[in-house]
């Protein structure tokens, strides 16, 4: 695949995504640490919707010996890494935003830049980007963060133990799974992207819709972390395997770089909006801090908003103008707060936000060279994704989006192990200015340096009210992440739809670059009269395949209600 199909590819942005969303609630049996009053049963039913079969039988599983959502995650995140793997993953990294026992938590186990990593990896000697070279083979790939990830979470929180999370995943790479028609359309489509550029046609070639795929490799790789643990990735047979595979195909990753991996707990960001606690994702995710931006400014904005309706082109416009600013603000401050003294509390602080919302035009888009990062020069410069939400029946929460990046990421499986590897490179600023795969730029803030973590839009989000989850909600998306799950809040809390509705309405994304450029999806377009209105404000539209795959969980008083994105394929059941 020549490196320019590649970035088209981002384009298929839907395919990058395992979306899973479980609430269950009650179990046959109550284990003993349930049984303390903080752990009351708190939901009347239980309900849920994953991103496949097997990954929801895996959650029921686990429900039925007893775990808890944190068990039931890390389950999930391991099957899907299996029977879901465009996206599911051992090979990448992701976010995990969690409420346990009224408490809330975030575990950042996103990938790293390997030791040897530079500043100028991806550029030429005249210093230009050497398109593909982040996103495809061995180069592309930071160093995994899911299995210690998981680990970690389910060493604090979980109540099973760590061989029966990882027993439905070592079943169904064993055992094999029926693939689905979508998934072989993904592979078929990667394959002919990743050409004979990686070995993913090896692996993968045997892949097809309707018959059952056995990973062999995958299912030892699993049963050696079920047994040594953490371990059983970062150490051993396993990181020697890695470390070969990097050597043989011109990577980058050695078995120093897996065994200093480190997880990180870190605090989440959180605001108030609306009656509601946001718990979110802070640095090195952009998607947090975005998130809060975009929810603060409109209703800063509550008199321009008023009488607009929904999906109107004064609407586009507003939300646009919100838009701009939020990612003005991504470019220039965002990075790993470990290099990078990120200014957090500034940038969500409540005056901060109001004198941004302040500059919005509400009649026409503000010049693109105008919208700059708002807190100033002072500054230093240096300084397919999947979700799953799972809610228990104790009001335990668990809000997960893990990626490999693109589909199938670097498509690169190390030799031996069946574990497929991620891109995740991409998302750091390969040079100031120059867009990543999702057309974001960045600054010194994202510059790559060893050991460090690239910025990510992956938000996985949590509501609480009165102390109580009220809503459990993520999507991947790349960039179009956050923009999407603020446009689900809204149309859920300020505009009043039923979650159904407020899942399936019309999304649209505006990023500050492209100048003036609103993206519309198929699912819903933005064509005629309301095309027409907004080009006459001076905006280009721009189709795209994606944009989200939203799964999400509400919960009013003691009942949760899931919804699966009918973009995507997600299912949900509930159980009373
Ligand atoms: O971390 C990020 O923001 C991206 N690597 C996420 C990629 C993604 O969501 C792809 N899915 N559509």
């Amino acid at each position: 695949m020549n490196s320019k199909s590649r970035i088209g590819n981002a384009a298929r942005l839907a395919g990058w995504i395992a979306a899973a969303t479980v609430a269950i609630g009650f179990v046959p049996s109550t284990p003993a640490w349930a049984k303390t009053s903080s752990a009351t049963p708190v939901l009347s039913a239980s309900a849920m919707a994953v991103a496949d079969e097997f990954s929801a039988d895996a959650a029921q599983r686990i429900f039925k010996e007893g775990g808890n959502a944190i068990d039931a995650a890390v389950a999930v995140a391991f099957t899907l890494a299996v029977t879901y793997p465009e996206a599911g993953n051992i090979g990448g990294g992701g976010f995990m935003t969690l409420y346990v026992n009224g408490k809330p938590y975030f575990m950042d186990y996103r990938e790293r830049a390997p030791l040897a990593a530079t500043k100028d990896m991806y550029l030429d000697k005249d210093g230009n980007v050497i398109k593909g070279m982040s996103l495809v083979g061995m180069r592309a790939v930071g160093v995994p963060g899911t299995v210690e990830g998981m680990w970690e979470v389910q060493k604090r929180f979980g109540k099973l133990s760590w061989k029966q999370v990882l027993a439905p995943a070592i079943h169904y790479a064993r055992d094999g799974f029926e693939v689905s028609e979508q998934l072989q359309q993904r592979r078929d489509a990667s394959a002919k992207d990743f050409g004979d550029q990686t070995n993913f046609g090896q692996y993968f070639g045997q892949l097809k819709a309707g018959e059952i795929f056995k990973q062999p490799q995958l299912a030892a790789t699993l049963t050696r972390i079920a047994n040594q643990g953490v371990k059983g990735f970062y150490e051993g047979k396993t990181a020697q395997l890695i470390a070969a595979s990097m050597k043989a195909h011109g990577g980058l990753i050695t078995q120093q770089d897996l065994h200093d991996y480190r997880a990180v707990w870190r605090q989440p960001v959180e605001a108030d909006w609306n009656g509601y606690r946001v718990i979110t994702a802070p640095p090195p995710s952009s998607g947090g801090i975005g998130l809060v931006q975009l929810l603060k400014m409109k209703a800063d904005l509550k008199s321009d908003f008023t009488g607009v309706k929904l999906d109107s082109p004064q609407y586009i416009h507003l939300v646009a103008e919100i838009e701009k600013r939020v990612f003005a603000d991504r470019a220039q401050y965002l990075g790993d707060p470990d290099f990078y003294k990120v200014p957090i509390a500034q940038l969500t602080d409540d005056a901060y936000i109001a004198k941004r919302a302040a500059e919005v035009d509400p009649q026409k888009p503000s010049d693109t060279k105008s919208v700059q990062p708002g807190l100033g020069t002072s500054m230093p410069e240096k300084a397919e994704t999947t979700h799953f939400s799972i809610v228990d029946k104790w009001g335990n929460a668990v809000s997960n989006t893990y990626t490999l990046n693109g589909y199938f990421g670097s498509g690169e499986v190390v030799d031996g192990t069946g574990i497929i590897l991620n891109d995740e490179m991409d998302d750091f600023s390969a040079k100031p200015g120059v867009a990543n795969m999702f057309g974001v730029v960045g600054s010194d803030a994202n510059s790559i340096e060893p050991k460090k973590r690239p910025l990510s839009s992956m938000t996985p989000t949590i509501l609480t009210k009165d102390g109580k989850v009220a809503m459990v909600i993520g999507t991947p998306g790349g960039s179009r992440i956050f923009t999407s799950i603020f446009q689900v809040i809204t149309n859920v809390y300020d505009f009043h739809m039923s979650l159904p509705d407020a899942v399936a309405a019309m999304r649209f994304h505006h990023q500050l670059l492209p100048p003036n450029t609103i993206f519309w999806e198929p699912y819903k377009p933005i064509e005629g009269e309301l095309a027409q209105e907004l080009e006459a404000k001076g905006y280009v539209l721009k189709g795209q395949n994606f944009n989200g795959d939203i799964q999400v969980i509400k919960v009013d008083g003691a009942a949760p209600e899931a919804v699966a994105d009918p973009r995507g394929r997600g299912v949900t059941r509930t159980v009373q």
